[in-house]
């Protein structure tokens, strides 16, 4: 006789196979299981009562001696989800439940009653059998087997409301901690950080807006790598920018027109990056605090140019003359990684840190005053934050002059005329090693990088990076390495080395997307096409002079004008590329085309906000299916809007009120070690939005995406004020229910930054900037302290965790 709990059901993803504790009553009961209690009960076992079960006892044996198990009959499930098997045993001195059949699981606490596992990814339902055992008194070995049916992968959670509240909101049947905030110390000399405007010493602490994260792992007793650990590891994350009003007692200050000293060795400090060790115990995850693998990088630290731009003229210093090294890491925004163990931190809104003279024109070049203007800064630019104002109190520090970046001396080796020229790369971090020089790959181009995102880890073949350039009107490139793929090489001892050999020679790309559907990779090539000497608008001389002056080079190549491009995925399954264009308050009806194609208006109150400022989700299929290729086909997978908004000609995609969301920006699929990387893998889909916040802060969607051209070609029409316009595009399917809300965050922040252990069953996620446009004495929002329901509290950026509360892949 046997029984089956099923507790859950696709809304909430548990499972679980139990024997009744009453032997002469065959019944199979199905709960379903919500954050709002268990529903079903008795009305289910009456609608279920009946069913045959499968046990059996096979010891044959009499009398007290001879255990009697049972095990229970089918139960069906989904990838990714956790099920427990239940049985019972009498007269049993020991019990043991082993896999019979199926793709192999991992069995927790196999030799009680109680074994679980979590189902396996599977791409049609497939059976797996399980024995339960038991040795009798007599030693003679009784079993009983049941099967569980696994499905493939689906969303397992309701979609949560948009809301305004001030702390994180995620689904039933999850469970949300924080986990590493703005100023935690990251050594045991470093005092508790009071929050209250007073704490010095950033370097030893966490930097503010947290960003882009990877999760590196460690081998829970060794310490040393290991990719497959889901217990212990490194987060390496970016800390983009600050909010100074809550770094200082009252908020930033001038004196006699310059920033003291120590309120901007506090601002330098906050930005960068770092890594810091999470350990995963009884009660949860921490950060362990005296780690000696904990690190913060800042805009101070010592940094190696790598790549074709390495000594070149326009690289030099007074700090390297040469040419070869520089001080510091800015405005990391999204990131990337490698297969060899390290970590891609990414410069984005660099150039607005600089110091430029109201007179540097007369002492500049053409060529210089083009790289100005293409990268935005102005002569008379004053400089985020004022730091080049900074009188040192150590005489002969280049700490503060380096953010001039004015033409001073009698030549580039004299100032820092060329410092800007050191910012806008992709920065190699090797995660494992507190001493390794980080290394700026300029073999990827300068530009405002929101990340650097791998693909193409295939013997034999050439890896692929994409990388999102986040400005009004910006392209999408991709860098595809000269050197194919040695797979022994992603364990190789000197990281850094590989780096080297994968990441300083390649080609450049810039994309051009077609009305027609397709479109093509343009190589950023020194002599090829238009980037030669001759192009009118900057004389290039040189690949280096191509790569430093990128968009330059992309504009003479005829790269399309996207509405923002921010982060890029990399869909796991079948190498499908996904990017954000976060928004574009300058497209109008008249300059659209078929990959930007809307213009239109979306009131917020009285304000029209006009433009796209909802922005969209491209996606491409590279030819062939390869990373390398020089062609693709491409659509529009989502739009956002709100669901109030015209769905003929804005809510394209048909978003409701359970999925609609404005300005995409963060965007990662699920890592293929789990069930949400595999089969029909899972997007997340963060958002930094200011249109739509009259509905609700910023928010995290999850996805199971199609396929290019899985919709078809539409004409909309676009209407701003008197202007109008008709454009032709191609929309993907309609989400509907494969997109949901999962995640709300607190008060003016910006969700950013995603990883997974590798198991799936921990996220990682940043929340930037709460309560933004507060001040030191009337701060906007108390996340994290109110969380946890504490108020008064200044706000900070903050990592926090994110599991299901049954053990079970996040999501599914
Ligand atoms: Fe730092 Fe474009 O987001
Ligand atoms: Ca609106
Ligand atoms: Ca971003």
């Amino acid at each position: 006789m046997s029984e089956i709990h099923l507790t859950g059901s696709h809304d909430d993803g548990n499972v679980e196979l139990n024997t009744s504790s009453n032997p002469t009553f065959g019944s199979i009961i199905e709960q379903r299981q919500s954050r709002r209690g268990i529903l079903g009960g008795m009305a289910s076992v009456a609608a279920l009562f009946g069913l045959a079960g499968c046990d059996d006892s096979n010891g044959g044996g009499v009398g007290g001696t001879t255990a009697t198990v049972q095990a229970g009959t089918t139960g069906a499930t989904t990838s990714g989800k956790a099920v427990t098997l239940s049985g019972t045993a009498s007269g049993a001195s020991s019990v043991q439940w082993i896999q019979e059949s199926g793709p192999a699981v991992v069995l927790t606490n196999a030799n009680s009653n109680t074994a679980t596992f979590i189902a396996p990814s599977v791409a049609t339902a497939t059976n797996l059998v399980f024995s339960f055992s038991a040795s009798g008194g007599n030693g003679v070995a009784t079993s009983a087997t049941t099967t569980v049916s696994v499905g493939p992968a689906a969303l397992g959670f309701t979609a949560i409301p948009k809301n305004l509240l001030d702390v994180v909101t995620v689904p039933a049947g999850y469970s949300v901690s924080v986990l590493y905030r703005l100023g935690d110390p990251i050594n045991t000399a470093t005092p508790a950080y009071a929050n209250n405007g007073t704490d010095t010493g950033f370097a030893t602490r966490a930097g503010d807006h947290h960003d882009g994260l990877y999760f590196f792992g460690l081998g829970a007793t060794s310490g040393l790598r290991d990719d497959s650990s889901s217990a212990r590891g490194l987060l390496a994350m970016n800390h983009e920018n600050i909010t100074p009003a809550y770094l200082h007692p009252n908020g930033p200050t001038t004196v006699a027109g310059a920033r003291p000293e120590a309120e901007a060795i506090k601002e330098i400090e906050c930005h960068g990056v770092s890594v810091i060790e999470v350990l995963r115990g009884t009660t949860g995850w921490s950060y362990v605090q005296n780690s000696t693998f904990n690190r913060r990088i800042t805009p101070l630290t010592p940094m190696a140019l790598n790549g074709p731009a390495r000594g070149d003229a326009q690289m030099r210093t007074v700090f390297s003359p040469t040419g070869v090294a520089g001080r510091g890491t800015l405005n990391n925004c999204a990131n990337g990684y490698t297969p060899w163990g390290t970590y891609l931190t990414c410069e984005e809104n660099w150039a607005g840190y600089f110091r430029r003279s109201s007179t540097d024109n007369a002492a500049r070049t053409a060529k210089e005053i083009a790289n100005f203007n293409r990268y935005g800064i102005a002569q008379g630019a004053s400089g985020a934050n004022a730091w080049a104002s900074v009188t040192p109190a150590t005489a002969g520090s280049t700490v503060f002059a380096k953010w001039n970046t004015s033409a001073l001396g009698g030549d580039a080796t004299q100032d820092f005329r060329n410092e800007a020229n050191q910012f806008g790369w992709v920065v190699e971090v090797d995660p494992y090693d507190v001493n390794a020089v980080p290394r700026k790959r300029t073999a990827l181009a300068r530009m405002g990088h929101e990340g650097a995102w791998p693909a193409n880890f295939v013997a034999g073949r050439r890896p692929v990076f994409y990388m999102g350039d986040d400005s009004r009107g910006e392209y999408f490139y991709k860098f595809v390495s000269a050197t194919p793929w040695v797979a022994a090489d992603a364990q190789a001892a000197d990281r850094m080395a590989i780096g080297d050999k994968y990441l300083d020679n390649g080609t450049l790309y810039v994309a051009r997307y077609d009305a027609n559907g397709t479109g093509v990779w343009l190589p950023l090539v020194f002599g090829q096409g238009f980037v030669t000497s001759a192009y009118a608008a900057y004389s290039f001389s040189s690949q280096a002079d191509v790569l430093i002056n990128a968009r330059h080079a992309a504009d003479a190549a005829g790269g399309t004008k996207m509405d923002r491009p921010e982060w890029a995925a990399v869909n796991p399954v079948n190498g499908e590329v996904y990017l954000t264009l976060t928004n574009n308050s300058g497209r109008t009806p008249s300059t659209t085309d078929a990959a930007n194609p809307r213009a239109y208006t979306d009131p917020k109150g009285a304000a029209n906000q006009n433009g796209n400022p909802n922005g969209h989700i491209i996606r491409l299929r590279e030819t062939g299916n390869t990373p390398e290729a020089v062609s693709f086909t491409w659509d529009v997978y989502a739009f956002g809007a709100g669901s109030d908004l015209n769905a003929t000609n804005i809510n394209l995609s048909g978003l409701d009120a359970t999925n609609d969301f404005s300005s995409p920006d963060g965007l990662w699929f699920g890592r293929p070690q789990n069930a949400s990387g595999l089969v029909n893998p899972l997007l997340w889909i963060q958002t930094d939005d200011g249109a739509f916040t009259d509905q609700t802060n910023n928010q995290m969607l999850l996805a199971q995406p199609g396929i290019v051209g899985d919709g078809g070609a539409r004409t909309i029409s676009n209407t701003v004020g008197a202007a109008t316009g008709t454009q032709a595009t191609f929309v993907g399917k309609a989400p509907g229910l494969t997109l949901r809300r999962f995640l709300v965050g607190p008060k003016e922040c910006e969700i950013t930054g995603i990883d997974s252990t590798p198991d799936g069953r921990t996220i990682f996620v940043n929340i930037q900037h709460p309560g933004e446009t507060g001040s030191a004495t009337t701060p906007t929002s108390a996340w994290p302290a109110s969380q946890t329901g504490g108020t008064g509290s200044r706000p900070r950026s903050a990592t926090i965790v994110i599991t299901k509360d049954d053990g079970g892949v996040v999501g599914l």
